[in-house]
């Protein structure tokens, strides 16, 4: 089957913050660049970023980057590249005011600066106090961020094809990048992109789970991508629970909320983070605070008539502040909590929020995978930046407010790379080999084909199923060894869904059985990573690695202090080691200690 062929500079798969952060690096420099996006650009998942991005201004309260970098390094419960987290907070405040510059409507403070307000594990003077870091747009900055970005690529002419899904990389028989498969949902029409740079900006895979705050876009196609090509998956064991999505909906309640004083209660009203985190309390780190909840549900001090969720209150806090600085979260705990948080606290428990783990890149946005002894060489022709990508800033336990800020800051130095990497001859327009579209042709043949078959709901529910409860908040040594038996097995199952009663369903039920492809290449490389890890580390905390005096917090830095790699050939493990090395040499190594808050 001939299959139509598209050329450019450069393909991004994605248009969330760091897609759009990186397609107008590109544009603006000249290069002919096309983004694929599933929906339509401000409709991407960075929308629901509710509370701000990190950066350390000092507006509100004194502050600098190098604060800034060591919350980040503890909060990853130091698996986190110190290399790429010191670029990331020297970048911050750059690229906020750039932003600030392209039109995003910031909250302001009375003498006219980018509002800040305090969130989780963000302080001063290393660690003593909290400190207000996050620059927000009421509680609506992904929003905000996502028009203002959007509105500066239309004028750079970057190419938009919307309602489109990525389909499979494309590589040469040396492994070069050079573009992707995709399908029109609106015809069904494949197409070949051919690009001499490939950007992957696909966001994360909370999806995978039952209870998230994800998007149903939040399949994970890039991981998938990438897995089938060949490429490692890195620290995928590792999924942040968001303490506050409202109960029984999943919804995000932004962190923002106890940054403007919210109060965490139990069923006696006990404010009881004062017990987990003496000093930073409901702004401690946010798997310190999912943990808090889970216990006190799981010792019966949750509320409610089955006592499975805990109370998040802000009563106290004067209504015109609600009014002001979190409307959104007023209206969305009415709609789908049905409480006015003026006057009734809101029903939250701990919801899968983000993955810290993704496509091994460096600070540059180049994809790396090992070769030749060298853990980290650059895949030529392929780069990603944001959820999707592992730099790795987050580690083992993300900072709220730090997501918009990495897909800033690693989407426009993706953005640089490329250009930089072009105008060195670096990236040819090298020839597709004959059978480029051959792979995708025949996964959707597939799908068309397949008799008896499975219905994608039924085996991306047991999916869904099989990692909430294998792999949750907790983790457990025969919960995880029979949560690697059971995703293999719904993988199995994955391979002969059937897309039912196709008289009446178009590309879109074609679309959610493409994707269910990707998320079970993302759950597999969860369960395994996470089965074998034996140590506990930031989001990733098991029974069996209990908090001693010679594994602080179970963390066991002598064995487990390196980033997990997961192939999907052979559902086979490697590790590399983590980078404690600052980029530049007058930056101060943040030293491994016990996390406390
Ligand atoms: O709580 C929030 O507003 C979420 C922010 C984040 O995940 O960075």
């Amino acid at each position: 089957m001939s299959v139509a062929k598209r050329t450019f500079d450069a393909v991004i798969v994605g248009a969330g913050g760091a897609g759009l952060r990186a397609a107008l690096q590109l544009a603006e420099s000249g290069m002919k660049t096309a983004v694929l996006t599933k929906v339509f650009p401000t409709r991407s998942h960075t929308v629901a970023a509710q509370g701000g991005v990190a950066a350390s201004l000092g507006n509100s309260t004194e502050d600098n980057w190098h604060w800034h970098m060591y919350d980040t390094v503890k909060g990853s419960d130091w698996l986190g590249d110190q290399d790429a987290i010191e670029f990331m907070c020297r970048k911050a405040n750059e690229v906020v005011v750039e932003l600030e510059h392209y039109g995003m409507p910031f909250d302001r403070t009375d003498n006219g600066k980018i509002y800040q307000r305090p969130f989780g594990g963000h302080s001063q003077h290393y660690g003593k106090t909290p400190v207000s870091r996050s620059c927000a747009a009421a509680d609506r900055t992904g929003h905000a961020m996502l028009h203002a970005l959007y509105q500066r690529n239309v004028r750079a002419n970057t190419q938009f094809f919307v309602e489109w899904m990525a389909l499979d990389l494309i590589r040469d028989a040396e492994g070069n990048v050079l573009g992707v498969t995709a399908l029109e949902m609106e015809t069904g029409e494949v197409c070949i992109f051919h690009a001499r740079a490939t950007i992957f900006a696909t966001g994360g895979a909370g999806r995978i789970y039952q209870s998230s705050t994800n998007a149903f876009i939040n399949t994970g196609d890039g991981l998938g991508m990438a897995a089938r090509a060949g490429i490692p998956l890195e620290d995928m064991e590792f999924w942040q629970f968001h303490p506050t999505g409202v109960a029984g909906a999943g919804v995000l309640i932004t962190e923002g909320v106890r940054g403007e004083g919210g109060i965490l209660r139990n069923n006696s009203g006990e404010r009881f983070m004062e017990r987990y985190a003496p000093n930073l309390k409901d702004l401690a780190s946010r798997d310190v605070v999912s943990r808090a909840m889970t216990t006190e549900i799981n010792e019966g001090r949750g509320c409610g008539p089955d006592k499975d969720y805990v109370l998040l209150d802000i009563t106290h806090l004067a209504p015109e502040t609600i009014m002001k600085r979190l409307p959104g979260i007023r209206e969305i705990a009415i709609q789908f909590a049905g409480v006015d948080p003026i006057k009734e606290p809101i029903p939250v428990v701990p919801t899968c929020h983000y993955q810290m783990g993704g496509i091994p890149t460096n600070y540059k946005g180049q994809v790396v995978v090992p070769k030749d002894g060298d853990p980290n060489v650059a895949v030529s022709g392929f780069y990603a930046a944001g959820e999707c990508a592992c730099a790795s800033v987050h580690g083992a336990n993300r900072l709220g407010t730090n997501s918009l800020l990495d897909l800033l800051v690693f989407g426009k130095s993706a953005g640089e790379t490329v250009v930089e990497d072009n105008l060195a001859g670096n990236l040819p327009l090298r020839p597709l080999p004959a059978d480029a579209a051959e792979y995708s042709l025949s996964r959707i043949a597939r799908l068309e084909s397949q008799k008896n078959g499975e219905s994608v709901f039924d085996v991306g529910l047991e999916m869904r199923r099989t990692m909430q409860k294998h792999a949750g908040v907790f983790r457990f040594d025969n919960l995880l060894k029979e949560g690697v038996e059971a995703i293999l097995k719904v993988a199995e199952r994955s391979k002969t869904t059937e897309i039912h009663d196709k008289s009446k369903v178009w590309n879109t039920a074609r679309m959610e059985a493409l994707e269910l492809d990707n998320l079970i290449e993302v759950a597999k490389a969860t369960m395994v990573s996470a089965e074998a890890r034996k140590e506990s580390r930031g989001a990733h905390v098991r029974d069996d690695a209990p908090d001693t005096p010679e594994y602080p917090n179970g963390r066991n830095d002598n064995e487990w202090l390196k980033h997990t790699l997961w192939y999907r050939e052979g559902n086979r493990l490697d590790y590399k080691p983590v980078n404690l090395q600052p980029l530049n040499e007058g930056t101060e190594q943040i030293a491994l200690a016990k996390r406390t808050y």
